[in-house]
């Protein structure tokens, strides 16, 4: 495969947390390409390191050593400005917990990624047009009689749908999810596979983190975290 191809890549990364004495090596050597258009699991058991990869891939935490590509170039190379619009334009993050604001109604929740990435003049230009996107987004993902309910009003699916709706909302080119079942049942899981499969299906780039097999086949392919490097 050319580098083209390759929206987001891992080469060598490497991380380690310590803990006062004690130093927790992580990852150790981790490389991961993820084609434009490719829906990748993930997988790898609790503590292996999952979470810490997809932030790193995310620009929400940097490797100790080792390259974090988008789209060919190196994020270790960004700026403030840039890495803060990567974060808020390029990737959009799906978590098991949601995340949501529970002061902010569904619609609200599902427009905050716009506000944020606006001037305050674009914002007000751009109000409508946001607040028509996130009610589009949210009739998609079958909310649309929801946008005026806070979150705690919702059920878990309907939750981990409007956090889905969220990561949309400033067409990421990537949707990282990490465990975005692992709250839900799998009645109401399965529900929330088909929604990303169905994005995949017209074209989104997801990676997806699970330590559940049966979820990771839902992907089109699999990939698995151990002992520091991926299998
Ligand atoms: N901020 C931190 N400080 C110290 N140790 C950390 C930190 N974040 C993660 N770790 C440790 O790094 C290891 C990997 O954590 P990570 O959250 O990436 O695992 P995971 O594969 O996502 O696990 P799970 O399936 O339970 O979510 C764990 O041993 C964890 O305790
Ligand atoms: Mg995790």
């Amino acid at each position: 495969m050319s580098n083209d191809d390759m929206i987001l890549k891992a080469e060598g990364v490497y991380k380690s947390y310590r803990m006062g004495p004690a130093e927790v090596r992580v990852l150790k050597g981790v490389d991961l390409a993820v084609k434009k258009g490719e829906f990748v699991a993930i997988v790898g058991a609790s503590g292996s390191g999952k979470s810490t990869i997809l932030h790193i891939l995310g620009a929400l935490d940097r490797p100790d050593k080792g390259v974090v590509r988008f789209e060919g170039r190196d994020l270790s190379g960004f700026g403030a400005g840039e890495l803060n619009r990567f974060r808020n334009r390029m990737v959009g993050f799906v978590f098991q917990f949601y995340h949501l604001l529970d002061e902010l109604n569904v619609l609200e929740n599902v427009v905050l990624p716009a506000m944020v990435s606006a001037t305050v003049v674009g914002w007000l230009g751009n109000r409508k047009r946001a607040k028509k996107r996130a009610g589009e987004l949210l009739e998609e993902l079958g909310l649309g009689e929801r946008q005026r309910h806070k979150p705690y009003q919702l059920s878990g699916g309907e939750r981990q749908r409007v956090a889905i709706g969220r990561a949309l909302m400033n067409e990421p080119k990537v949707l990282l999810a990490d465990e975005p079942t692992g709250n839900l049942d799998s009645v109401t899981g399965n529900g929330i596979l088909d929604v990303l499969e169905r994005l995949n299906g017209r074209g989104q780039t997801i990676v997806m983190v699970t330590h559940d097999e049966r979820i990771a086949r839902r992907a089109s392919r699999t990939i698995t975290l151990a002992d520091g490097k991926m299998r």
